[in-house]
Parts: C-alpha cells; sequence; structure tokens
C-alpha cells in the first residue's frame, strides 16, 4: 500500500496555531492541489483530535473531479477513515454524514458499547484494534484486505508522527506558507513523543506557488 502524508504548515513547522481550531494555513491553490490528490486516493485517514475537534468532511470538493472517479469506475469520495481511542462522535459530525462513501473507524477499548453501537448503526464499519492505542499496522492490513491500495494521511501531528515512527509512510506533501504562528504548543507536522535520530527524508519535488507558498515532497527513507 502506498501511504502519503499531506499536510499544511507554516513556515515554522505549525499546522495549527495555539488555539488548535484548525486555523486556514493553506492557499485556494493549494486546497485545488489537495482536491486533486484526494481525488486520487483510495481513503483518506485522520487522527482522533482532528476528527473530534475539527470534524472535516473529507469529501472531494470539485465535481468534475468526483464525476472523473465515477468513470473510473470509484465511488465520488474515497474511503474516510478516522483512527480515534475513544470514538465519541455525535450524529451531528459531519464526518459521518458528508458525502455518501464508505466511513471505517479504527478505535480502542476505551470506546464504549453505546458508542460502537451507535456508530455501526449508521452504517460505519468499526474496528476496536488495541486497548490504548489504534495498532496502525493491523489497521493498514484491514485497509489493504478491503481493496485501499492508496492513502492519504491528513493529520494531525500525533497520528502523522505515530504513522512515521512505526515506518508506514511512503511519502510527506507538504505545502509551506508564507505565515508565521509560533507558541511551543502550537501543533506540528510530527508530534508525539520525538525521536532522536531524525527520519531521513529525500525530496522528490519542490514547487513555488504563485501565493508565496512552497510545496515540497519527499520520500521518506526510514
Ligand atoms: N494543517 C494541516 O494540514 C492539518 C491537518 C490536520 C490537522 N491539523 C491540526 O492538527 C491538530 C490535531 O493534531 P493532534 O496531534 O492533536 O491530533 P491527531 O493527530 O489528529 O490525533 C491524535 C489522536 O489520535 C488518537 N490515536 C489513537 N491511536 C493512536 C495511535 N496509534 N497513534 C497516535 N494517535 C492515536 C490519540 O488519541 P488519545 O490521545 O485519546 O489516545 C491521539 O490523541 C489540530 O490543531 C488540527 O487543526 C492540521
Amino acid at each position: 500500500m502506498k501511504v502519503i502524508i499531506n499536510i499544511a504548515m507554516t513556515l515554522d513547522g505549525k499546522i495549527d496555531n495555539i488555539a488548535r481550531k484548525g486555523a486556514k494555513i493553506s492557499s485556494d491553490s493549494d486546497w485545488e492541489r489537495v482536491d486533486r490528490l484526494r481525488a486520487e486516493q483510495d481513503a483518506i485517514l485522520i487522527g482522533g483530535k482532528t476528527l473530534l475537534g475539527e470534524d472535516p468532511r473529507l469529501t472531494v470538493k470539485s465535481a468534475a473531479l468526483r464525476d472523473e472517479r465515477v468513470a473510473r469506475g470509484f465511488e465520488p469520495d474515497p474511503v474516510k477513515v478516522g483512527i480515534v481511542s475513544n470514538a465519541t462522535l455525535s450524529a451531528k459530525s459531519r464526518f459521518l454524514t458528508a458525502g455518501r462513501g464508505k466511513i471505517i473507524i479504527f478505535t480502542t477499548e476505551q470506546s464504549s458499547g453505546e458508542a460502537l453501537a451507535f456508530l455501526r448503526d449508521a452504517g460505519v464499519v468499526v474496528c476496536v484494534l488495541g486497548k490504548k492505542r489504534v495498532d496502525l499496522s493491523a489497521a493498514l492490513a484491514f485497509l489493504e484486505e478491503h481493496g485501499v491500495e492508496k492513502i492519504m494521511i491528513e493529520g494531525g501531528g500525533g497520528i502523522n508522527a505515530a504513522f512515521l515512527t512505526a515506518g508506514l509512510v511512503d511519502e510527506i506533501h507538504v505545502y509551506i506558507a508564507p505565515l508565521i504562528f509560533g507558541g511551543a504548543t502550537a501543533p506540528t507536522l510530527a508530534d508525539g513523543k520525538g525521536v532522536l535520530d531524525g527520519e531521513k527524508l529525500k525530496l522528490m519535488e519542490l514547487e513555488k506557488f504563485d501565493d508565496g507558498g512552497i510545496l515540497a515532497k519527499y520520500q521518506v527513507l526510514g
């Protein structure tokens, strides 16, 4: 399976500001690029704090791109995947209600029986994979068994770090906006506990945007 992390960050590496409410970082042209990249995927994955805090729709926005997917024999939207320790989603969740695509939630034994029953009743495929934290390799194996060959992780910093340290990421695509947020507690591309050696990367592509941003694509060497 090919696993890409796509993220938008400020020049100082922040993927949100200290308020952690999903500050705007991408420009309009970057949003269009992300939409095209989304449309190429079999699945889009997010971490629990992004899922519960930002509650993104994670659908393909462009009608033309959705039509192209259908013409290629796919659903209009990729499968949406959430990795969340305690799956306390509500019936109003945009993640659950936007689009018509399949939704898969990987969670842990911390989720209550009621929460799991609610999700299953809402048509979500729910997998309990771990006591406190989701077993990420098992989650990818499950997705592969269900036909997912290309997946994009759309943050946040905790889930990015977890996939990177588990050696499960092939590429990182990062849009660097001409902005600085600062703030020691603002999330970054890869948070978690940190690694001492550093993840080794190889620059594959660099693109300058008219909005002053930069798109860099890296291969993860591991
Ligand atoms: N700029 C961008 O492109 C972008 C994109 C997405 C998100 N964001 C920002 O990122 C921030 C959220 O990032 P975050 O780091 O707080 O959270 P996150 O990465 O969205 O979610 C991490 C959470 O997932 C749960 N989890 C379950 N199993 C896990 C595992 N094996 N490994 C790691 N986590 C696991 C954990 O919940 P427990 O702690 O309960 O165990 C953990 O807190 C928000 O401010 C959001 O706006 C920015």
